[in-house]
């Protein structure tokens, strides 16, 4: 028998810092760097981004995420025998924030310190990071290497943000969502498609690295957004038609289009080439801005909670990044 992947509860968290654009503007005004709603909501369709506290760090946005994933799914950590997560903004170079994730839901209590030795380790594809993890997942799953999978995105990116550079520092937010992906007989993942072109790595990047105990380089994000705007958009509409080709499905059978939220003009160009009304298409952007690897699974948790989203229908997921990197996946929920 045929064995696939399905999405069995999904679970997302934002920290309660929650900064509008008319926060920001004041915020950068402050240190003399200028800019404005009309400019942000113009370019962006941002209104509004969420920030960790200091203390908070990537795991514990994953950890509150993970647990509403595992409510939804009613599951429990020691039925998990795989973490993966995907990040770019790590609490710490090693161990990766899975293991530290996997510590923490272990600690909840004496049952579910049977998470310990599941398998757990971050992907770093930036913000195709959940697609990549949610692809791994799924392949672990069918070849039977594992049964139940927790898949994160999750980042802190507002500690990359160089706040005296207005044209990255409005774009970003913070979040982390989840999904438990278990083994089933019917799909759930149809197809996925991912994919990654090193010759961009100029175009986003933050190219500092820790060497001999001080960091190496410019820490702060780098980003040419009108090159960056202009790849996304064929990269995510052929991204899109091979895991619709792949999983034998027309632009027609999609219920939902659950985007990488990083711009509300490429989602737009994106659904237009798919052919697919905005009244398809699972929106975040305003009230998240774009949180990496954790912007697809907080706007498919979103897409749930608020009950758009429903069980039997066709989700197409896709995402962009540094790297380049692109991809996505074509599931039923
Ligand atoms: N406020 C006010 N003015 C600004 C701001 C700001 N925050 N930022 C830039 N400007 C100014 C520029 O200085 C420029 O002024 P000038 O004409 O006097 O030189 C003007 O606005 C236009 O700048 P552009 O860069 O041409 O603006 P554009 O329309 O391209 O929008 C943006 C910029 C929003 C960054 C756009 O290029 C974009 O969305 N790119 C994609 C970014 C993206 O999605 N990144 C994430 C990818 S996924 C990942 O892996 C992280």
């Amino acid at each position: 028998m045929t064995r696939f992947s399905r999405i069995t509860g999904t679970g997302s968290f934002l920290p309660p810092r929650r900064l509008t654009n008319a926060d920001l503007v004041a915020d950068l005004a402050a240190r003399g760097v200028e800019t404005s709603d009309e400019w942000i909501v113009e370019r962006t369709g941002i209104h509004a981004r969420h920030f960790a506290d200091d203390a908070m760090a990537t795991s514990d946005l994953g950890f509150e995420a993970a647990c509403r994933a595992l409510d939804a799914a009613g599951r429990r950590p020691q039925d998990i025998d795989l973490i993966i997560v995907a990040t770019s903004t790590p609490d710490m170079v090693f161990p990766s924030t899975a293991a530290i994730l996997q510590h923490k839901l272990a600690q909840l209590d004496e049952d579910a310190a049977g998470i310990a030795g599941a398998a757990a380790f971050d992907v770093q594809a930036v913000c195709t990071g959940f697609i990549y993890a949610l692809t791994v997942a799924d392949a672990m799953i069918r070849a039977g290497n594992a049964r139940r999978a927790l898949v994160i995105g999750a980042e802190v990116f507002s500690r990359l943000l160089d706040f005296q550079d207005r044209t990255t520092c409005v774009l970003f937010g913070d979040g982390a969502g989840a999904v438990v992906l278990e083994a089933s007989e019917q799909p759930g993942i149809r197809s996925s498609d991912i994919h990654a072109d090193g010759k961009h790595v100029g175009i986003l990047c933050v190219p500092g690295h820790v060497r001999n105990g001080v960091i190496s380089g410019d820490p702060l994000l780098k980003m040419d957004g009108q090159a960056v705007f202009k790849l996304a958009v064929g990269l995510l509409e052929s991204a899109a038609r091979q895991a619709l080709a792949k999983g034998g499905l027309q632009d027609s059978d999609i219920d939902w289009l659950i985007p990488h939220q990083a711009n509300i003009r490429i989602i737009q160009s994106t659904a237009r080439k798919l052919k697919l009304p905005m009244e398809k298409v699972v929106l975040t952007v305003h009230d998240h801005g774009n949180t990496s690897a954790a912007s697809i699974p907080l706007a498919l948790d979103h897409g749930v909670r608020t009950g758009l989203v429903k069980p039997g229908q066709n989700l197409l997921l896709e995402g962009v990044g540094g790297g380049f990197t692109w991809g996505a996946v074509l599931l039923t929920l």
